[in-house]
């Protein structure tokens, strides 16, 4: 038994706290599955291959491809990826019942690396409404549908859905159970997004502490959205311990959707201080997979989007311009070209300064300073006020403008 950690801003992370060694996070990205499970964001065969090949070259370790009992086109889907994918392992998730999991093992079987996905609720609000079963049934069937899992595959996951709202002493049996069937990876789904940092980090915590063989598996977290703290409480998880992130490009699936793959990523990246983490996500990859995913979903990334928003690196006001071109972490805390976006924005706009305007005049090729800056910079002002976004072609008109009254 290891001693309760707890989150409090000074500790460090409970799973970097055993050794000072970065630990290797794995990225299971799951945009083709609970991602296309977005209202509106189905894609067709062609658009999930291409979607499945930027993910490998990203470089995540699992995609789940699919959900084979699905319809015929997902089984199709999930095993033409299976045959296509060499780098990544390839999974196909399935009910806990004898015909899912065939079908999802008839899918992934082409793959290099597959592995088999099982999940079944343990709630007692998912027990109660939905299954209509006992607790001992539910033990019952996940050891029997993870066992069939390994007699078709050896890389078994197996999810307690809704894990986040079970009975602590329950979700340990149920875990427990499911590891000795032969689940190597244990996912810790918070289905409904319900879950606080603080508490999902108690649950993996505790997972941790008081499941016997917990060591024989992966530990993973698959956190949705509904209240805006998925990406927080998969960083959360990830300092109590978890191995594994389950993820989707631009943060896209149910509802309000799931973690989103390039913030946990540059998360551990930007904060390996604190983290002790890695990925083997290569990070310039983030922003051309991102327009690929909203491309092919149709789903636009939001302007504020962290690391992949086109705001992401556009600064407008004065004083950070000033403080950007005078030293770029100053308000910088990753750059642009880390994620695979063009370059740093400054924005010209009503808030900009002097400084941005001069600097953007140069690269237009002009050099202002003393009164023809300061008459420039008034008339680019009054402009400002009248609209959104200065162009390039604005800012040559005002210098046009300045050189002919001079
Ligand atoms: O959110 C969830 O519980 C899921 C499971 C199928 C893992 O997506
Ligand atoms: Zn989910």
């Amino acid at each position: 038994m290891e001693p309760q950690q707890t989150a409090n801003a000074d500790s460090k992370p409970a799973a970097a706290d055993a050794s000072n060694e970065s630990r290797h996070i794995r990225i299971f990205d799951t945009t083709l599955r609970d991602g296309e499970q977005s209202p509106g964001a189905s894609m067709n065969l062609a658009e999930k291959l291409e979607v499945a090949y930027a993910l490998e070259k990203l470089g995540v370790d699992i995609i789940e491809a699919g959900f084979p009992i699905a319809s015929p086109g997902d089984f199709e889907a999930v095993q033409q990826i299976a045959r296509a994918i060499k780098g990544s392992t390839i999974c196909g998730l399935a009910r806990c019942s004898e015909k899912d999991i065939l079908r999802a093992a008839d899918a992934v079987e082409p793959a290099e690396k597959s592995r088999i996905h099982v999940f079944l609720a343990t709630s007692a609000i998912h027990r109660e409404f939905k299954l209509r079963m006992t607790p001992d049934e539910i033990v019952k069937r996940a050891v029997e549908g993870v066992k069939l899992a390994v007699s078709r595959c050896e890389d078994v996951e197996f999810s307690p859905e809704d894990a986040c709202r079970t009975e602590h002493d329950f979700l340990c049996r149920v875990v427990e159970a499911a590891i000795d069937a032969g689940a190597t990876t244990i996912n810790v789904p918070d289905t409904v997004g319900y879950v606080t940092p603080q508490e999902i980090y108690q649950i993996f915590d505790m997972l941790r502490n008081r499941v016997p063989n917990m060591d024989k598996a992966i530990l993973s977290t698959h956190c949705h959205d509904d209240l805006g703290l998925a990406v927080a409480n998969s960083m959360s998880a990830v300092a109590a311990g978890a191995g594994q992130i389950e993820c989707t490009i631009n943060g896209i699936g149910e509802r309000a959707g799931n973690a989103a793959l390039e913030e946990v990523v540059m998360a551990m990246k930007t904060r390996g201080d604190f983290y002790r983490c890695h990925t083997s996500i290569d990070s310039k990859r983030l922003v051309p997979t991102s327009r690929l995913v909203s491309k092919v979903t149709g789903i636009s990334v939001q302007r504020n989007k962290a690391i992949v928003g086109r705001n992401a690196f556009a600064h407008e006001s004065g004083i950070h311009q000033d403080g950007m071109l005078k030293e770029r972490s100053t308000y910088e805390i990753m750059s642009p070209e880390e994620v695979g976006m063009a370059k740093t924005d400054l924005v010209l706009g009503k808030h900009s300064g002097r400084a941005a305007l001069a600097d953007r005049a140069k690269t237009l090729g002009v050099e202002l300073a003393g009164d023809e800056l300061k008459n420039v910079f008034e008339q680019f002002k009054i402009l400002a006020d009248k609209k959104k976004e200065i162009y390039d072609g604005d800012i040559m008109a005002l210098i046009q403008q300045q050189i002919s009254t001079s």
